[in-house]
């Protein structure tokens, strides 16, 4: 079987909205290739649909796609993962890796699951991952070395940024990066219906709030400059923005923002253990 550009066979185990976002990404950057990368889901009926999409193998085994790949990405929601891993376990090895991008499962459980020492990356990606602007944290199971953490990262740096850290603050980063992107969007969507209420056609309005938040955050990343000390060079003394910040200070802005990200990592640490 010819390999793909990254040298790597690539199973991704429940190609949903996440599984197919990188499937699509490293496809298109070549980093994978079509004919060594195969997919599963659970409906027969996505399978032709999802195979005519992304021109590569696509069926409902689970077994049979993990069992000729080097790496193996588990995409399904939480409450399946045992059950997926507990369909490949017999036939993985510890020469292949597994990567689990789901929310709230500990490397630990799915260890367990397989037996027998098989290297475990837990990866929490988003959704902006789809643009390659995503935000991917990474963390290492026990049998999992650095070199498997660079491979993973390597595959995810296609899709955006990566950072490594410690798996006891993957349930952080879920409700910060990965549940992040619908708090934006709601702020983005508030925005541009305030445009359209103060006199600005709805596509200009939009146009403004999204560039507006993709700049402000650009800033932010590349001048490593403190938020605070960035909202104080537009506020002048007595002019426009202070009017509109003491407004969000007033609606508890900042207090809602971080108490809906507290809550969402509330909720991962739960997730993979919920009915
Ligand atoms: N969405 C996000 O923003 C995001 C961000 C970071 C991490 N994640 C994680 O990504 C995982 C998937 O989330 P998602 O939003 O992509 O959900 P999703 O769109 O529902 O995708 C789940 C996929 O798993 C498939 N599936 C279900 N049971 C299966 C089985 N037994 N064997 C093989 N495939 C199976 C489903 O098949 P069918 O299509 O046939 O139903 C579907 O394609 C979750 O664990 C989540 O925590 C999601």
């Amino acid at each position: 079987m010819a390999t793909s550009r990254s040298g790597h066979r690539v199973a991704v185990l429940g190609a949903g909205k996440m599984g197919g976002i990188l499937l699509q990404a490293l496809l298109k950057e070549r980093l994978l290739s079509p004919a060594t990368t195969c997919a599963t889901v659970a409906h027969p009926e996505r399978v032709q649909a999802l195979a005519d999409r992304l021109k590569i193998g696509v069926g409902t085994d689970n077994l049979a796609a993990a069992r000729k790949a080097d790496i193996i990405f588990i995409c399904v929601k939480p409450q399946v993962v045992v059950e997926v891993a507990r369909e490949i376990g017999a036939q993985i090895t510890p020469r292949q890796l597994i990567i689990s991008v789901a929310a709230s499962v500990p490397t630990g459980l799915i260890e367990g699951t397989l037996k027998g020492n098989i290297p475990v990356i837990r990866a929490m990606p988003n959704t902006p991952s789809i643009v390659e602007s995503g935000m991917t944290a990474l963390c290492k199971g026990k049998f999992a070395d650095d070199t498997h953490v660079q491979l993973a990262c390597s595959l995810f740096n296609v899709v955006g940024r990566t950072v490594v850290v410690d798996e006891k603050h993957m349930d952080a980063v879920t409700g910060l990066s990965a549940s992040g992107p619908a708090f934006i969007y709601i702020i983005l969507e508030s925005l541009a219906e305030a445009g359209v209420k103060v006199g600005l056609p709805r596509d200009i309005s939009t146009l403004l709030a999204a560039q507006t938040v993709m700049g402000a955050a650009k800033v932010v990343l590349e001048t490593g400059d403190h938020p605070a000390l960035l909202k104080d060079a537009v506020t002048t003394p007595a002019g426009c923005t202070i009017d509109g910040i003491l407004e969000l200070e007033e609606g508890k802005l900042r207090v809602t923002l971080i108490k809906a990200v507290v809550k969402a990592a509330q909720r991962a640490k739960e997730l993979a253990f919920a009915t």
